[in-house]
């Protein structure tokens, strides 16, 4: 380990990622290069298309980088094997999917607890119950994903990714199914997990006001970093957005 990753809780440098191949393919990221320290909460931010979730997948090992670097936590990505990846993403990483992938077969609770289990842990019934209560859904443990609406289904995944207190966090829109009062909510669970647990936040959304929790933005535009603004406040997000074409959905 070098000084220079113990410094960074994620680190890309020159990461370049196409989907696709042919005719079709499209270059989701292009040689894009970024630190994030620990103990900090940063918003990606772009027009749709412009390579937020490709960035998230490959930061968080979950894709695999045409070239490039990427760092986790001290360990370079592509040095791993599928099996001390998947150790990593275990045991420090938790990731808010856009599509949220719960497991339709189990609880509300089950589905909390099932990061934990995969890493050999007990889940303590009374924390998820705390978690989930604190996200309003106390009432809901017991049901299953087909029995919750949208917004329900997607604090799940939030409540998931968030039990074990992972180091680093993935978010990737957590708030865009939800109302006004619970996306609030969501956004302080998240900004105090960095204030008060030094947890790290990587968050993709669309809303300037989600990302002024945050302590830095990243605005994405056709798979490149295009600008940055760090202690964000919603309306200067909002003309960034607005200025990079993509403006705030
Ligand atoms: N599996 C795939 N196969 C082919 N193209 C893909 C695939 N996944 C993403 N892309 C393309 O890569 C580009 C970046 O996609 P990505 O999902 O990263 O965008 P995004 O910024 O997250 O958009 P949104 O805000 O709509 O979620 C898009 O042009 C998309 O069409
Ligand atoms: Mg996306």
């Amino acid at each position: 380990m070098t000084n220079k990753t113990r410094h960074h809780a994620l680190e890309l440098h020159h990461v370049t990622k196409r989907h696709g191949s042919g005719d079709t393919a499209v270059t989701a990221l292009d040689q894009v290069s970024l630190s994030i320290p620990p103990g900090t909460f940063t918003a990606v931010m772009g027009p749709s298309g412009s390579g937020k979730s490709t960035l998230l997948h490959c930061a968080a090992g979950l894709d695999r980088p045409d070239s490039g670097s990427v760092t986790l936590d001290g360990h370079d990505l592509t040095d791993l094997d599928e099996t001390a990846l998947t150790r990593l993403r275990r045991e420090r990483m938790g990731f808010v999917f856009q599509s949220f992938n719960l497991v339709p077969t189990l609880t509300v609770a089950q589905n909390v607890a099932l990061p934990l289990e995969f890493a050999g842990r007990r889940a303590d019934t009374r924390q998820v119950r705390g978690l989930l209560t604190r996200l309003g859904l106390g009432d809901r443990t017991g049901h299953r994903p087909a029995e919750l609406s949208g917004g329900q289904q997607q604090r799940v995944a939030i409540a998931r990714a968030l039990l074990s207190q992972p180091a680093i966090v993935f978010a990737d829109e957590p708030t865009g199914a939800l109302d006004t009062q619970s996306a609030r909510e969501v956004l302080g669970i998240l900004r105090e997990a960095v204030s008060v647990s030094g947890q790290t936040i990587v968050m993709v959304t669309h809303d300037p006001v989600a990302a002024s929790y945050a302590d830095a933005v990243v605005f994405f535009a056709d798979g490149r970093i295009a600008d940055s603004l760090t202690r964000p406040d919603a309306a200067a997000v909002a003309a960034r957005m607005a200025s990079l074409g993509g403006g705030a959905r």
